[in-house]
């Protein structure tokens, strides 16, 4: 599309702003964005450090095609993001008191005085539900959804997820060849705190023993069934991938930090289930703790498309008149649907989803039979 010219007037502006954890694909939609508005003549704003950037002029910068050149392939976000502090009660500390302060009128407030008609929210089911507050206090917002766990209802599936699974099954073939050489029990923890998504491709995908879900609580017998009946057979070594949500039927998941204003942090299974199984079997056991290896890196071809197609169709919603809808991709194509029913429902691990069936068949264990 050629670029248009218009008078000052006739230019629509629009902001665009990351939040919540990165992800691989962030800067390949805000240059889909970037590039989709300028070749329309309009002007694109980025909000640096997420959605407290509005409260700082000095965080709001015109983006150009200078600044989108040769971003498709990188990681992380050009824009900064964060998974502190929500606006609508953010921690102030004051003569030594934490308190919680209401900042998104004001947010809403200097988004109206940049002169922006619309913001492009690139974020998971947190940083959506703050905008669906913001879009309630009169900011008109296009939802962008972003996590590498893929557990957002709306949409099929997320960019990141494509890189995170990816990174995650690469680390498993490398771990057969030292887990078969030791004659060891390997056990992955992958991301996923409620939603196994990342356990359970990564696993299916990097032929491993057993997978541990959120959604499927483990027996710890169960599992040492599995590992006894391999050495049976003289396949004397095991894989196992664990989500960091995974949790023993009955037990609980495994926390490593509770802070105030952050969904708790999840971590340890691996290690816990490596000195349980030790124990309960005497083999030998190793644990592996993935983490933000897998938000890092260079975004899959897939995760690239995909985050390509949704920055161009946030911008052709905006467009089209659309405000506080999410794009999302379902049926192999990208479609909007309302900001807060996009929000509203987490997309777990169906028992009964076929890669799970499939897995079984083949012999994989869940931990739980
Ligand atoms: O939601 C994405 C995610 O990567 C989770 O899988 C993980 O539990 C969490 O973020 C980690 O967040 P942080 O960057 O705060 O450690």
């Amino acid at each position: 599309m050629a670029q248009r010219r218009k008078s000052d007037s006739q230019v629509r502006k629009i902001g665009v702003v990351t939040g919540g954890g990165d992800c691989p694909g962030l800067n390949a939609v805000i240059r889909a964005i970037v590039l989709s508005a300028i070749n329309r003549g309009w002007e694109v704003y980025g909000i640096e450090r997420g959605f407290e950037g509005l409260l700082h002029r000095d965080h709001v910068h015109p983006l150009t095609l200078q600044n989108v050149r040769g971003i498709i392939h990188t990681g992380g976000t050009i824009l900064g993001t964060t998974n502190r502090g929500n606006p609508l009660e953010l921690n102030v500390v004051e003569d030594g008191e934490t308190k919680h302060v209401d900042v998104s009128d004001k947010i809403v407030e200097q988004f109206h005085d940049l002169g922006l008609e619309s913001l492009i929210v690139i974020g998971g089911d947190g940083t959506l539900t703050i905008a669906d507050s913001l879009a309630q206090k009169g900011l008109p917002v296009i939802g962008v959804p972003k996590t590498i766990d893929n557990d957002l209802m709306a949409t099929e599936m997320t960019f990141g997820f494509s890189t995170a699974v990816t990174t995650a099954t690469d680390a498993i073939d490398k771990l057969h060849a030292t887990a078969s050489s030791h004659e060891r029990v390997m056990i992955v923890e992958v991301m996923g705190r409620y939603a196994g998504w990342i356990a359970l491709y990564s696993g299916v995908a990097g032929g491993a023993d057993v997978i541990l879900l959120p959604e499927i609580p483990y027996q710890l017998e169960s599992i040492a069934k599995k590992l006894h009946d391999r050495w049976r057979r003289k396949r004397n070594f095991a894989i196992v991938v664990a989500a960091e949500g995974a949790r023993p039927e009955g037990g609980e998941m495994i926390f490593k930090a509770h802070e105030e204003g952050r969904e708790p942090r999840l971590g340890g299974i691996a290690e816990h289930l490596a000195d349980d199984l030790h124990k309960l079997t005497g083999y030998e056991t190793r644990s592996l703790v993935l983490g933000h290896l897998q938000r890092g890196g260079q975004p899959t071809p897939a995760d690239r498309l995909l985050a390509t197609r949704f920055g161009a169709a946030a911008v052709r919603a905006i467009e089209s008149g659309e405000k506080n809808v999410m794009v999302a991709f379902l049926a192999s194509t990208i479609i909007t649907v309302p900001l807060a029913e996009a929000i509203s429902k987490r997309k777990l691990v169906p028992r009964e989803y076929d890669v799970i069936q499939s897995a079984r068949d083949l012999g994989m264990s869940f931990g739980d039979e």
